[in-house]
């Protein structure tokens, strides 16, 4: 059998410029901005729509499931901020697996991103689309009828505002990444402030007696709850994908996934148990847009449930503009790879982003935002993630096992045992998504090997510069050891 073809974490460093100033892609991310970028990946539609479904299913134990879901997290953050420090690149999870398990592999986690980034990119436009009406009928007593904002499983024809988000995420992102990042942090701002006054509201009207019976459905819900809450977690790895936007990446970008995940966890937790304090788990259970309900209701007015809409609004869209930012620097580095076509990697000169590879990601993603529902592909979404996660701790210790010597701004906590509990902990969360999940994404899996074996392997440039026997290991560890990076 040929040896995997690995490439060595300085060899991706130093293709990318990562460690240089005047490469591609401008350096204008700080610690506060990274973590700003990650509020806006992760708090989105998963607390907003899908909290309601995840009390469904564990009841007020959903604090549980929120909490379980972010031990699952944590323990892949550590290895993602052990990563993030030391290969500081554009490709995250995929130039991780690159360099700690082989091209194949990186290929399927790349192919797998698509599911992560670029179907949630999609599922997250539906879910700002409903909000948007939300708002609308709150503000003039008028929203958009179903055939416009509606794909056809949920009763209309194409939903325009989730094509709109899209659009509208794609031309900030192309005008370049400080007025991203500039929208960013407003609009991180705005649904931390929304979410803790719902929070206050919510716990002005608390009342013990609602918290009981605490989990309804046993351990089996606040398994399948746990599955549900996972998918509002998805997106804190997205801060990585900075690493050849962000000032000090080896020092910043391990912090900002640490705090924006405690930030994160505390908000959702506080949230849920504000929810279900005030009204009860059964009136929370499957509502669409749970969080205006519940303030509806604690008010006796409707103005605070379309202030709350607004909120979602903002963050929902901010959601979108994180993961598509994310979506298209993966692209890039699996482009810089030969692995896809060139189209991906190329910079405009004039914005120092990815125009072409934006506008791309863009086009494809809004068919299924225009014509597909939410539930369709969640499930699909948060195992593709959990099979990404898996193989982000592999890749922490296949990488301590082989380059013992990199430079670490960071370093996974009680190792290996933190690794090893994250595997084990995502493993058990792919196992609760059911068949059915399983089957699809088996089949996708297999659509993903076919076609790097068709295009990925043949035109893979470190296939090409090992064929041409360019002994470029020994060039970049010399490039290494001439730039070290200590925080
Ligand atoms: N975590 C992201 C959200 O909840 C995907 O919208």
């Amino acid at each position: 059998m040929p040896a995997p073809r690995i490439k060595s974490p300085h060899l991706l460093v130093a293709e990318s410029g990562a460690d240089r100033e005047g490469h591609g892609l401008k350096r204008t991310m700080g610690l506060f901005q990274l973590i700003c970028f990650g509020v806006g990946a992760i708090v989105g539609t998963g607390i907003f729509v899908g909290l309601s479904d995840s009390v469904a299913q564990a009841g007020p134990a959903v604090v549980i499931s929120f909490v379980l879901a972010a031990i699952t997290c944590v323990f892949t953050a550590f290895s993602f901020a052990e990563l993030g420090g030391a290969i500081p690149v554009s490709g995250s999870s995929y130039s991780f697996a690159y360099a700690g398990l082989g091209e194949s592999t990186a290929f399927l986690v790349g192919w797998c991103l698509l599911l992560e980034y670029g179907i949630s990119i999609s599922a997250v436009a539906v879910g700002w689309s409903q909000y948007v009406n939300e708002l609308l009928h709150s503000l003039i007593g008028w929203q958009l009828p179903a055939v416009l904002s509606a794909g056809p499983g949920d009763g209309g024809i194409v939903n325009l505002p989730a094509v709109l988000v899209i659009a509208m995420a794609s031309v900030l992102l192309v005008r370049g990444v400080r007025e991203s990042a500039g929208a960013t942090a407003v609009m991180a701002a705005v649904k931390l402030v929304i979410l803790i006054a719902f929070c206050a509201i919510g716990y002005s009207a608390f009342k013990h007696g609602n918290l009981t019976p605490f989990s309804p459905a046993g351990l089996g819900g606040i398994g399948a709850g746990t599955t549900a809450a996972f998918f509002s977690y998805i997106g804190f790895d997205a801060i990585t994908t900075a690493g050849e936007e962000a000032k000090n990446p080896r020092r910043d970008i391990p912090v900002a996934i640490m705090v924006c995940m405690g930030i994160v966890t505390l908000l959702y937790c506080a949230v849920a148990l504000a929810a279900i304090g005030a009204i009860g788990g059964k009136q929370v259970a499957g509502r669409p847009a749970a969080l205006s309900y519940v303030v509806n209701e604690v008010t006796g007015s409707t103005i605070g449930g379309g202030v709350i809409a607004f909120g979602a609004v903002v963050a929902i869209a901010s959601v979108v503009l994180a993961v598509m930012y994310g979506q298209t620097r993966i692209l890039m580095s699996m482009s810089r790879d030969g692995l896809i076509p060139r189209v991906f990697e190329k910079v405009s000169p004039k914005t120092s982003t990815p125009v072409a590879g934006t506008l791309i990601v863009a086009i494809v993603f809004a068919v299924p935002a225009a014509f597909a529902s939410l539930d369709a592909v969640m499930n699909l979404c948060t195992i593709g993630t959990l099979a990404i996660m898996a193989v982000v701790n592999l890749a922490v210790m296949t990488l301590r096992r082989r380059e013992p010597g990199l430079t670490r701004s960071f370093r996974v906590p009680l190792y290996p045992v933190v690794p090893l509990l994250g595997i084990a902990f995502c493993l058990y969360l792919m196992f609760e998504t059911g068949w059915r999940t399983w089957v699809q994404f088996a089949l996708f899996l297999a659509v993903g090997f076919l076609v790097y074996v068709a295009y990925g392997r043949r035109h893979s440039t470190l296939a090409r510069d090992l064929a041409a026997g360019a002994d470029r290991d020994g060039v970049t560890a010399a490039g290494a050891e001439r730039e070290p990076q200590e925080a």
